[in-house]
């Protein structure tokens, strides 16, 4: 199943160096096709505990059969209330393998690809309330302009609004096509795959609130990991990586490290690696959705 719905990605990295406690509780914020999770679920012991979250209502047919797991339909940025009211105490580690899944992005009634017609929707959880027709349709000129500026470093991005704010005056945008003709003249010819990947990559994290969510998990981590338990994120585009980072490195998103009075820096986690561990060409060749794949890896102090 996992392999036709996604295959995982950096799947002995990210569990091996996350797995130190073989009886331990464990959280896979991010289930999907359970790639992950079952590997997990093989690391640990009879007394082990696997529990897995996904927003997708589709990632809960990929459920495991097994006693010591149980699957979460949520989003992962409630990750603490779940620990502090279902568990009860602190656990060994967390896993987020942050993003869609190739099951997402081939569906076309999703809209997350340019390449595929359908409805402009990219919700990741069908039940949000906005898609992002909602967004392009309703948001002003100011918030589009934020969301392609921020998160898709489009450089045309006044141009773009420009041209979504007339197009939509007279008919409102429905479809990856509508969307597509809307903002036809703003497309570079000699790079059109990579323009329309970064505009739909910016409306995505918007309609998803993915830095949110992430920013929420990383303050939240500190709270809920055990002393020398672990938290394996793998992101795939650099504004989830920075997030990632600089809070591994310094206890906040900002990357601003906090001294104590002896100027020691305080930082709620150590590292046994100072670079991401990313995807080598093997995994890149089988699986190229690997290729922008940054694994990072903290131990809480
Ligand atoms: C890259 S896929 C994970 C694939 C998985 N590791 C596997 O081996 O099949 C990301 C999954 O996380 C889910 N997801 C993303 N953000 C989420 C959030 N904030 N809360 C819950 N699930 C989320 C998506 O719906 C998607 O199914």
């Amino acid at each position: 199943m996992e392999n036709t719905y996604h295959i995982p990605v950096l799947l002995t990295e990210s569990v091996d160096h996350l797995v130190h406690n073989p009886d331990g509780i464990y959280l896979d914020l991010t289930f999907g096709g359970g790639g992950h999770s079952k590997y997990l679920l093989s690391k640990l012991s009879e007394k082990g505990r696997l529990f897995s979250f996904d927003k997708d209502r589709h990632a809960l047919e990929n459920t495991i059969d097994d006693q010591r797991f149980t699957l979460i339909h949520h989003n992962f940025r409630y990750a603490k209330q779940f620990v502090t009211y279902s568990v009860g105490f602190e656990i060994d580690g967390i896993l987020a393998d942050l993003g869609i899944s190739s099951y997402q992005i081939n569906e076309n009634d999703r809209g997350f690809a340019h390449r595929m017609d359908g409805p402009f929707d990219m919700r990741m959880d069908i039940d949000a309330k906005k898609s992002a027709a909602d967004i392009i349709n309703d948001y002003t000129e100011a918030e589009l302009l934020r969301i392609f500026r921020s998160y898709g470093e489009i450089k045309n991005a006044f141009k773009l609004t420009t041209s979504i704010i007339n197009t939509r005056r007279n008919i409102p945008i429905k479809t990856v096509e509508d969307f597509k003709t809307a903002i036809n003249n703003c497309i570079p010819k000699s790079e059109s795959a990579r323009y329309l990947s970064q505009v739909f990559q910016a409306l995505r994290i918007e309609v998803n609130q993915e830095l949110k969510d992430l920013e929420i998990l990383l303050a939240d981590a500190p709270e809920i990991l055990k002393p020398g338990g672990r938290i394996s994120v793998i992101s795939y585009h650099s504004l989830e990586d920075r997030l990632v980072k600089n809070f591994l490195q310094t206890g906040n998103t900002e990357g601003q490290l906090v001294k104590d009075f002896f100027g020691n820096s305080i930082t709620p986690f150590s590292s046994e690696f100072k670079k991401p561990i990313v995807p080598g060409e093997k995994e890149i060749t089988n699986n190229p959705r690997s290729r922008s794949a940054k694994l990072r890896i903290g131990i809480k102090k």
